[in-house]
């Protein structure tokens, strides 16, 4: 269909489905082991529900916020996904694109099918994007990518510590595809494979099993800008980032690709709003996996988390429709972050405050 006919993040999943190589279709959807947090991070938003506030003229306002003093449009980014190109030869490019014109953040991922400064060229002037690392085994290989990093100046880092071992992504593996990814450098390029890999398998080699909390102040040394330390899945972990003196938490279990059983990072946001709502103060908290709606980011939002992120839609909808997709996939949420927002009482996203979201059946505060 025309990208005009898609009226939901689902409907470019479902067209993905149908269009997608195997490959691609294999490795964007799939998730680890059983997928029963895959599964859980979109039904746990079936959980919250909202509480819409009453005449409070909503006829002005609009979406623009900001999170770790990055402004944007809307209050959702672009998650690290890596190989774009799998669904469209322009790959992370179209998203690059995409993002500027809609005055989006895009996070760029460490195993981008695009070259680094490739999409540090397509940015418009002054468009903020963030670069994602893993640590390499070989620490000379990481720093010499983080001087690299801090040359090109992101607007803030983002350190991925939920895989700290390579999980089995089912579909993926059993896919085992003849073209899969060469890693050369951290830039991973398409090549026919001699023993055919699941796609995860073939880019995943190079990461450190032995990541630690010393690990922050290493990226520290290097890197100047705001550092977001993604995959964090417990409060307690929380309050460590905030002891390590990281700018942001983003809380997140790589979409279910992980670590199976892992919980969904809605019900580890309640927590923390039930248990330590201090920690907003100090930390700014973002959150990702199974959002796919206006009102599952309104919910988020109202829970504490100051923007949140969105995965495997965008990279859907870029091997659906490309450029176009990627955009439409963008205004679709926003309009319905728009819509929601305004017929729950808030015209800006400040005014998304607590009260207006809690688990289904009464609320007691
Ligand atoms: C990812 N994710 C990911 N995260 C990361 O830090 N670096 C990466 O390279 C990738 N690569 C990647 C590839 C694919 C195909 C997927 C689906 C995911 C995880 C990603 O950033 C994000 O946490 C999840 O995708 C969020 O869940 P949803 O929105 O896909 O449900």
């Amino acid at each position: 269909p025309p990208v005009d006919a898609m009226l939901l993040l689902q409907d470019f999943e479902d067209w993905g489905a149908k269009v997608l190589s195997g490959t691609a279709w294999a490795y964007y959807r799939s998730a680890a082991d059983s997928e029963h947090t895959f599964n859980e991070n979109s039904n746990s938003y079936e959980r919250y529900w909202l509480r819409p506030r009453i005449l409070r003229k909503v006829g002005s306002g609009d979406t623009k916020t900001s999170f770790l003093g990055i402004d944007t449009e809307s209050p959702f980014f672009i998650s690290p996904a890596a190989m774009a190109k799998l669904g469209h030869p322009l790959g992370e490019v179209n998203i690059t694109r995409a993002a500027g014109r809609l005055g989006l953040v895009q996070a760029i991922s460490a195993n981008a099918s695009c070259g680094l400064d490739e999409m540090m060229e397509e940015r418009l002037p002054g468009q903020p994007v963030i670069y994602q690392i893993y640590l390499n085994k070989n620490r000379q290989a990481s720093e010499a990518l983080l001087k690299k990093v801090e040359k090109l100046k992101p607007a803030a880092v983002m350190f991925t510590v939920d895989v700290p071992w390579q999980s089995k992504r089912t579909l993926d593996a059993r896919a085992k595809h003849v073209v899969a990814p060469v890693v050369e450098d951290t830039e991973p390029q398409l090549k026919p494979s001699k023993s055919p890999l699941g796609v995860s398998e073939a880019i995943g080699g190079y990461q450190d099993p032995n990541l630690s909390w010393d690990d922050i102040p290493f990226i520290r040394k290097h890197i100047s800008v705001p550092i977001i330390v993604k995959g964090v899945q417990t409060v307690e972990d929380v309050d460590l980032c905030v002891k390590a003196g990281v700018e942001g938490v983003l809380l997140s279990n790589h979409g279910g690709r992980s670590c199976d059983y892992a919980a969904a990072p809605i019900d580890i946001l309640y927590e923390i709003r039930c248990l330590r709502p201090d920690i907003f103060d100090k930390i700014d908290v973002l959150v990702d996996g199974g959002i796919r709606t206006g009102a599952d980011v309104v919910k988020a939002l109202a829970l504490g988390a100051k923007a949140v992120g969105i995965g495997r839609p965008i990279l859907y909808a870029n091997g659906t429709h490309g450029q176009e997709g990627v955009e439409r996939a963008c205004q679709i949420l926003q309009e319905e972050i728009n819509n929601t927002m305004r017929n729950a009482g808030a015209t800006k996203i400040s005014e998304i405050v607590p009260e207006m979201c809690g688990p289904a059946g009464p609320w007691v505060g």
